[in-house]
């Protein structure tokens, strides 16, 4: 379907992932006028944001038929668990973003692990743990490696604790059955994580180029867990093998499933993997959105355009769609302020370099991801604990680890913190 430059955008979410969408969005042809809520200093200097708006599904679907979306793209998957994609659709508004019963995919452990098993999806063997008279049997039955303790909740990637300490292990049980009423025990996975990125909707799904982000907070993958401190793509780890046992082993029965659920799913589904020795993958985690720093660095290999490609998810039409990428690399290095993740420290000045924006195969590019930051009386202050990201892009992964890292040189914020090894791994 050919289209005017027309379309009206409403991005919900105001992270770096966010303004990586807004930023690809605005450049589309096709697009007339981009709306983020709530959106942060990025996206304010490229669209229109809506800062006012409660987060509640009901009033950003109000904000939506009150901007006459052609669009709503969805970016957390808190909105998505809450249902604001059913309420989109009720109002016949597109949504990218799936329906709040396939969502429960990430808003559950034991529901993605459910569908794994009835779909022969490869996964960790895994327990439900209710008791406490069951909890010394569930260890014995996963010991000899680092066991793996996983809450049944939305917990933004903190529900997690991998720990080889029989009592450690015991007490994270012990403390999500008093919370929860239940907990998952799983067999610990060794081998090396990417993530794929897969477009879907009932007519057909498009695999982005695999990433792998950095969760540790320090260099060497050390350090405690967070949102991503930077990630890079495309991760040679997935190679030709690994995807196509990927698509097969994965995706395709993933594909199947969702396009016959009762209403069919229609956005990204974040495929977590782990690969191991015999280049084997596993799925760790599913996501029901654009993961967040692996956005940042997935939609900019896209040649082709992005409007025209998610408006086709939402309207259950990607099969007719064309979709090309770059043959780049792109790299992202996260500026997190100091205390994080713990207890970030807010309110800093933040000064950037003039920065390049763009993608020519020629040329070392490099630009600035907005995740944590607005601006007050004309001045950027850091508010959240990821503030931003440096991104780079070139003809190899080293070409795009000097752009990023050569921008980030030129961001001034005191007290803040970032890694020096993004991409170590496929350097
Ligand atoms: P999740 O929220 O399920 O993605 O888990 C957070 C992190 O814990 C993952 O990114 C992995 O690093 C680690 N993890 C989760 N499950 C396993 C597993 N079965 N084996 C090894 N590591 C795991
Ligand atoms: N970067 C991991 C995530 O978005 O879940």
């Amino acid at each position: 379907m050919s289209r005017q430059n027309d379309l009206v955008i409403l991005i919900i979410g105001g992270g770096g992932r966010e303004h990586a969408l807004a930023m690809a969005l605005v450049a589309s042809p096709i697009v007339s006028a981009v709306h983020v809520s709530p959106g942060n200093a990025g996206t304010a200097m490229i669209a229109t944001n809506h800062p006012e708006i409660a987060s509640d599904v009901e009033s950003m679907t109000q904000l939506a038929v009150d901007l006459s979306a052609s669009l709503v793209v969805v970016g957390p998957e808190g909105p998505l668990v809450e249902g604001l994609a059913d309420l989109l659709r009720s109002k016949d508004i597109p949504c990218f973003g799936p329906d709040s019963k396939n969502a429960m995919l990430e808003g559950s452990k034991l529901v993605a692990k459910n569908v794994m098993k009835e779909n022969g999806v490869p996964t960790a063997d895994f327990r439900i743990i209710s008791e406490k008279s069951q909890i010394d049997a569930a260890l014995n039955d996963f010991s000899g490696n680092p066991w793996v303790v996983k809450r049944d909740v939305l917990a933004g990637g903190k529900g997690v604790v991998v720990t080889g300490d029989r009592e450690q292990a015991t007490n994270a049980i012990l403390d999500a059955i008093e919370i929860d009423g239940k907990v998952l025990l799983e067999a610990f996975l060794p081998g090396e994580e990417a993530s794929m990125l897969v477009l879907m909707d009932e007519s057909g799904f498009v695999c982005l180029p695999a990433s792998q982000d950095h969760k540790r907070l320090n260099e060497g993958d050390s350090g405690p867990n967070t949102g991503g401190m930077g990630a890079y793509a495309p991760a040679p780890v997935v190679d030709e093998e690994v995807k196509s046992k990927t698509i097969e082993r994965i995706v395709k029965p993933m594909h199947n499933y969702l396009k016959s659920t009762k209403i069919p799913y229609r956005g990204v589904l974040y495929v977590g993997l782990m690969i191991d020795e015999n280049n084997d993958p596993y799925v760790v985690e599913y996501n029901v959105r654009f993961g967040d720093p692996e956005c940042q660095i997935t939609l900019p290999l896209i040649d082709s355009d992005l409007a025209s490609h998610l408006l086709a998810v939402a309207e259950g039409r990607l099969e007719d769609e064309q979709i090309s990428f770059l043959d780049c690399h792109c790299l992202t290095v996260v500026l997190a302020a100091k205390g994080y993740p713990f207890s970030p420290e807010k309110g800093g000045f933040i000064s950037l370099p003039s920065s390049r924006e763009g993608k020519s195969q020629d040329e070392l590019a490099a630009w600035v991801n907005h995740a944590g930051t607005s601006l007050q009386g004309g001045q950027l202050i850091a508010t959240g604990g990821r503030v931003l990201s440096a991104t780079g892009m070139g003809r190899n992964l080293k070409q795009a680890a000097q752009a990023a890292y050569r921008l980030m040189e030129g961001i001034k914020l005191a007290e803040s913190q970032y890694r020096l090894d993004i991409g170590w791994r496929a350097l």
